[in-house]
């Protein structure tokens, strides 16, 4: 594939993106050649109570967020509206009250300042996060191997050019944050689980408890956390917290994260294997933000001979800066090939939108 990076001169920007598609609400500005003018996320507190996601609340907090979170974002970039390019925002996949939410409001100040609308998959979006400059060796030159885990997705991805993916991968239960999410409910630790559950496990030993790991050894790269989950539950005691001890739920809390980053380590050296040589080893996603799994991911990668780059926490987790750049890349690579800059401003936002479908904007 070739690189398309070079930014040509006629490319609308900077971009304004708009992020909406779970239960952080952003906002960010970004040149063409990659500077973050501004970033703003909001992560919502109304889902602690009821330990994860309520889609409903994710999108009247969106409604409520965003007006003012597009206005400060631009002050912070000391621009004015009309000083933007093009107007994106996440439109899949995801939970459809929030993109829409975020699409009517990115296609509203597109029409109002008559500028392009960009549509961008969010998935694609974190894919595209290491091309950012200054995050990976020589700005992750295609292909590279992606492993996404965050508490809605987790796959391994071959990314190959600008809208071109080939999913090696994925769960065929529950994603990885997901399963430390519920393991965290089960020990007592509160939502979002992942940073609970990595911070008990440091006092615990991860050799303590025996845990399943589900597909480990088999063909292919597909993850099933579900197994790992069931096991973890049914060595609690009945009346969970009072009867385990701190040492024993902190014990539990490392094996469970030394079976998940087994798991991982060996899907991805079978993700290797189906894929031409990867440049870079890519992770994103919430779970990147383990410091266990980072550090087995970078020793993985080093004995494969690979550069290894996790994007700064804030550009893991979801953001709009991601989408803010993906739209920067379509529109440069469609330039590349003599398409126009897309303006999608009639798209309807898809709660499931496959990565594979990406490949069409790239012709047409
Ligand atoms: O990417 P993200 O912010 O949101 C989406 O799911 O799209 O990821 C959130 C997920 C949650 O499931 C959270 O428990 C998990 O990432 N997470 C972690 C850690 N920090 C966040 N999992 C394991 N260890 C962590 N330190
Ligand atoms: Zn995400």
């Amino acid at each position: 594939m070739p690189d398309t990076r070079q930014a040509p001169p006629e490319m609308p920007t900077p971009v304004m993106a708009i992020e909406s598609s779970c239960d952080d609400t952003a906002c960010a500005i970004v040149t063409g050649d990659g500077r973050i003018l501004a970033d703003a996320t909001l992560s919502q507190s109304g889902h602690v109570p009821f330990g994860g996601v309520v889609p409903e609340i994710a999108a009247r907090a969106h409604l409520s967020a965003l007006p003012a979170l597009v206005r400060d974002t631009l002050e912070a970039a000391g621009l004015r509206a009309r000083d933007l390019g093009a107007i994106a925002a996440s439109c899949g996949p995801g939970l459809i009250g929030g993109l829409i939410v975020g699409a009517d409001m990115g296609k509203g100040m597109a029409l109002a300042l008559d500028r392009p609308f960009i549509a961008v998959n969010h998935i694609e979006a974190h894919a595209l996060t290491a091309r950012l400059p200054g995050i990976a060796a020589n700005g992750a030159p295609f292909p590279y191997l992606l492993l996404l885990v965050s508490g809605g997705h987790c796959q391994c991805i071959a990314v190959e050019g600008v809208g071109h993916y080939r999913r090696l991968g994925g769960t065929i239960d529950d994603a990885a944050g997901e399963a430390f999410d519920k393991v965290a409910k089960m020990l007592g630790l509160g939502w979002p689980g992942g940073p609970a559950v990595e911070s008990l496990a440091r006092e615990g030993d991860p050799g303590a408890v025996a845990l399943p790991r589900p597909l480990m050894g088999r063909p292919g790269c597909d993850f099933s956390f579900s197994g790992l989950k069931t096991a973890v539950a049914q060595k609690l005691p009945a009346q969970v917290r009072t009867a385990l001890t701190r040492q024993q739920a902190a014990d539990l809390a490392a094996s469970f994260q030394q079976a998940v980053s087994d798991i991982v380590i060996d899907r991805l050296g079978h993700a290797l294997d189906m894929m031409p040589r990867p440049t870079t080893l890519v992770v994103a996603g919430g779970v990147a933000a383990n410091g266990m799994l980072r550090a087995r991911l970078r020793d993985f990668a080093a004995m494969h001979d690979l550069p290894f780059a996790a994007p700064p926490l804030r550009l893991c987790t979801d953001n709009a800066v991601m989408v803010a750049w993906a739209a920067i890349e379509t529109m440069r690579a469609r330039l590349a090939l003599g398409l126009p800059i897309p303006d999608d401003i009639a798209m309807r936002p898809r709660p499931r939108w496959p990565l594979s479908e990406m490949a069409q904007r790239m012709t047409a």
